[in-house]
């Protein structure tokens, strides 16, 4: 199910052409496709069917309103990590009763705000973290639900600025110290102890960091889960996606037909896993985010100029890093295909923003299809951490979204208007 396909030359998402959509709303654009996504979240939860599981979709990867709402349908719990997001799953249609709550620093009105809507859990990553919830639970009268973060101290081999299971990292309780940390919640009166999670990283392209993690895990969860009764282990997210010749790799496509150029499947990872969480008897709790939304969005934007200086050709786009930072942030690729392809001749270029910084770039001396200002280009797997990462650096306006199910489409989120850019500001009273 690959649903950004070309037909005769012209590059479609799903049935709807994208150089229409670009003509019609304008660009940078982001555009998602429905089946996509819902394909993945479909193949991932099928995948997992051995075991008693839920997905919880990260929201932090794409939080549009409609991506969650598609998501609410197919019966989707929400990985969340402020109160913005929590109000985003709400307003969706999604319930707080299937969200869980993860994060370093969770203030005491997020978690007030999370407990009056009836959160399913809190992942707590810290003694004192579960000494606040504690107090702000009594304070409301409520039982606040909550399961331990642990860090397992592994590496994910992943970039390191996505890396968060080792004790380099911020994230979760040593795993050394997780006993204390549930015998600290079980003491605590308005706390009730409910599972254990974790999450090593994001962007994993092999089964064997998360198949180490889990072993780690297991022999604890089983003596924790028969102390305290526990319902439920959350492996966290972090399956990675397909960056490279997503859209050349054609179908079928690569997560549906192992062992696809090594990377990890559905079906390998719940091969690997499920027999060996399924004799613990909990719950399985998952948190995908990129591999639900990422290859299900693209960026789509404008060729401004061409410019060669003699030593480069850079090809001077309208979208920047301040629409998707991935490149500038995390040396990341995104493959770059032209909308409309009408030329084979291959030109080393560098496609950059328009943003006054060198870094504002999507590729480097990379050889794609000689293109003239006015073309459209496509940043392919942009729908996860492309447009929930955009600023208004540069004055620039945030991006439209638009949805594709089928041949329909429509507006998911319009066009930043610029006055909106200072709609908050003010002058102080000496500069009235
Ligand atoms: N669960 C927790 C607790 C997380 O921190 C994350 C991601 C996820 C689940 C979802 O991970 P995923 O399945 O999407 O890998 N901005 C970076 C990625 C940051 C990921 C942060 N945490 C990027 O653009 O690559």
């Amino acid at each position: 199910m690959h649903l950004f396909h070309r037909q005769s030359g012209e590059l479609y998402c799903e049935q709807v052409s994208v150089g229409e959509l670009a003509e019609r709303h304008g660009t940078p654009l982001y555009v998602y496709s429905q089946g996509a996504l819902s394909g993945r979240y479909r193949d991932l939860s099928d995948a997992l069917e051995p075991l008693d599981h839920r997905v919880c979709y990260a929201v932090k990867a794409n939080s549009n309103l409609a991506v969650l709402r598609v998501l609410a349908r197919l019966g989707a719990g929400f990985d969340i990590v402020s109160e913005g997001e929590l109000r985003r799953v709400i307003a969706a249609g999604g319930a707080a009763g299937r969200c869980v709550f993860a994060g370093v620093g969770k203030s005491e009105r997020e978690i007030e705000f999370a407990l009056r809507r009836g959160i399913y859990c809190f992942n707590v990553e810290s003694i004192p973290e579960l000494v606040r919830i504690n107090r702000v639970a009594a304070r409301l009268g409520k039982i606040a639900p909550v399961a331990v973060r642990l860090n397992p101290n592994i590496d994910a081999h992943t970039h390191a600025k996505i890396t968060t299971g080792t004790y380099q990292n911020k994230f979760g309780v040593p795993f050394e110290r997780v006993e204390e940390a549930c015998a600290r919640a079980a003491r605590l009166k308005n706390l009730r102890l409910r599972g254990l999670q974790m999450h090593i990283g994001s962007q994993l392209t092999k089964a064997e960091p998360f198949e180490a993690a889990v072993k780690k895990v297991i022999p604890l969860a089983r003596k924790l889960a028969a102390r305290h009764g526990l319902e439920f282990l959350s492996i966290g997210g972090g399956l990675g996606i397909v960056y490279d010749r997503a859209l050349a790799s054609g179908s079928p496509a690569w997560w549906q037909s192992p062992p696809s150029r090594g990377f990890i499947t559905p079906a390998a990872y719940a091969g690997r896993l499920a027999p060996l969480l399924k004799p613990l008897g909990l719950r399985i709790l998952i948190e995908p985010g990129r591999f639900i939304v990422g290859n299900a969005g693209i960026l789509v934007t404008r060729v401004e100029y061409v410019k060669k200086t003699g030593v480069k050709t850079f090809v001077i786009v309208d979208a920047a890093m301040n629409d998707l930072i991935r490149p500038a942030f995390y040396d990341a690729f995104h493959e770059i295909v032209p909308v409309s392809r009408h030329t084979n001749l291959l030109v080393s270029s560098d496609v950059v923003g328009p943003i006054c910084e060198s870094g504002d770039y999507f590729c480097r001396d990379r050889p794609l299809p000689k293109v003239r200002a006015g073309d459209y280009l496509a940043l392919m797997s942009a729908g996860a951490y492309g447009f929930v990462q955009a600023s208004n650096y540069n004055s620039r306006p945030l991006a439209a979204e638009v949805l594709v199910n089928g041949a329909r489409s429509a507006v998911i989120r319009r066009r930043q208007r610029l006055p909106e850019l200072w709609a908050g500001e003010t002058f102080p009273a000496w500069l009235r």
